[in-house]
């Protein structure tokens, strides 16, 4: 069918044809429909959305656009987790190494940061060394090695959605769960992954600011999931704080080392790490009761096993031998650090998260524009959570900043961000719901 007869179908509010699809992502990854088809059929898609027959052929399109990773000459299940973004959000440093010293193998490609987003991309690139775009073969011996690789997205996976999402970005066309259900699972299906586990963020710091909404696209994402035939399970969890104490680079890398280590581990960090170990050793088959998954999560955090598995997957990568041992020596410092003080006393009531993402990309840690260089030494640490009390002079958090101007302009935006209030607040469980097909 022509590129504008599938567009007036789907604007006249008709259902496309698995057809339809195909010939829509074979002319994306062609570039045989032009950029104005591409965002006239997303606009139609945005407005009047697609049934989950049509959600799933498309993901099935995207994902056979380029090469689909096959893992089956691992000898275990392999196994990922996916955000939908947040503020401090280093979940996966952690993540892949415990899950893996578990018995799950854990291919993680991981994205750069989005918007006010930090991304887990970002964050590996500030260790010294540490190859974050290896070749297949490289990638693929860490993850049997090691059994976990943090890695940036290849080109040759699910391309269409390179395109796809490029175009989306510009023509207001990117917050329509289909599309972020399809561009989201079409890479995590490229990766020849057997189960999923989706950390789905609501919030005012993430995508979906309402539980409402995280819970639309999670249900979305898991049944478009189920039937492209990927086990998948959704956490919907709370980001209108942001869940580390560091939101950065290297100071969010430094936050995960202390975290595996015990030297400093966030409890809200802690809880929501733990319960996405947990559906993933679940999910992987490792585990056959939530309780057991609870434990053995536990046990490799706590026996340090996580810990000396990230340090092998860095020095497989590249990165310092000795990184989880000293990584101070290591992660890039800025030259400016320097304390937030309370203005008055009381519970820290409120935190508006974006607002510390926009301050750490402000301060040289995010991108304005695709091509923008990152300084990852650049951050905000001791960040205090919600329901800490403090008094007038207090720390609320640290700068790490490069320049003095900069620091000064981070003090302003962090001490707007947070609200001070004479009564304790009640606050919210770290993990909201769980979502899932069971079978
Ligand atoms: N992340 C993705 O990978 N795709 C989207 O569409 C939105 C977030």
């Amino acid at each position: 069918m022509l590129p504008q007869e599938i567009i007036r179908k789907k604007r006249d509010g008709k259902s496309l044809a698995a057809e339809d699809i195909a010939a829509f992502v074979d002319g994306l990854a062609r570039g045989s429909f032009s950029e104005g088809q591409v965002a006239a059929l997303a606009m139609a898609i945005f407005l009047n959305g697609m049934n989950r027959d049509e959600a799933v052929a498309l993901t099935l399109a995207m994902r056979d656009s380029g090469s689909v990773l096959d893992w089956s000459d691992l000898p275990g299940p392999v196994a990922d987790k996916h955000s939908t973004g947040g503020v401090g959000d280093n979940v996966s440093l952690m993540l892949a190494p415990i899950v893996a010293a578990c018995g799950a193998y854990v291919p993680m490609i991981s994205g750069r940061g989005l918007g006010h987003t930090g991304g887990t991309l970002d964050k590996m690139d500030s260790v010294p060394g540490y190859v974050s775009q290896p070749d297949k073969s490289r990638f693929r011996q860490v993850v049997r090695d090691v059994g976990c690789a943090i890695i940036g997205q290849t080109a040759d996976l699910a391309p269409a959605d390179k395109r796809f999402y490029a175009i989306r970005d510009v023509t207001g066309t990117v917050e329509s769960i289909p599309l972020i259900t399809a561009s989201i699972l079409s890479k995590k299906l490229a990766a020849g992954l057997q189960s999923l586990v989706l950390d789905v963020k609501a919030g005012n710091g993430a995508f979906m600011p309402t539980i409402k909404g995280a819970a639309s696209l999670a249900q979305s994402l898991v049944e478009v999931a189920s039937g492209a035939g990927l086990a998948t399970t959704a956490l919907i969890t709370d980001m209108d704080q942001p869940l580390a104490s560091a939101a950065g680079n290297a100071v969010e890398v430094a936050n995960a080392v202390d975290f595996l280590t015990g030297r400093l581990r966030d409890r809200r960090l802690e809880e929501v790490t733990l319960a996405l170990a947990g559906e993933m050793l679940l999910s992987a088959g490792i585990a056959k009761t939530h309780q057991e998954a609870a434990a053995r999560a536990g046990e490799a955090l706590a026996s340090g096993r996580g810990a000396e598995i990230f340090g092998h997957m860095v020095a497989a990568l590249g990165g310092p031998a000795d990184f989880v041992e000293n990584h101070e020596k290591h992660l890039p410092k800025a030259s400016v650090v320097r304390p937030v003080l309370a203005k008055r006393d009381g519970f820290v009531a409120a935190i508006e998260s974006r607002q510390i993402g926009l301050a750490v990309v402000a301060l040289g840690g995010g991108r304005t524009r695709p091509d923008d260089v990152i300084d990852h030494s650049v951050g905000i640490t001791a960040l205090a959570p919600i329901g800490a009390q403090l008094a007038k002079g207090e720390p609320l958090a640290v700068i790490h900043a490069s320049s003095e101007a900069d620091a000064q302009a981070a003090d302003v935006a962090v001490l707007d961000a947070f609200s001070l209030d004479d009564a304790k607040p009640r606050g919210r469980r770290p993990v909201l719901r769980r979502m899932a097909i069971d079978a």
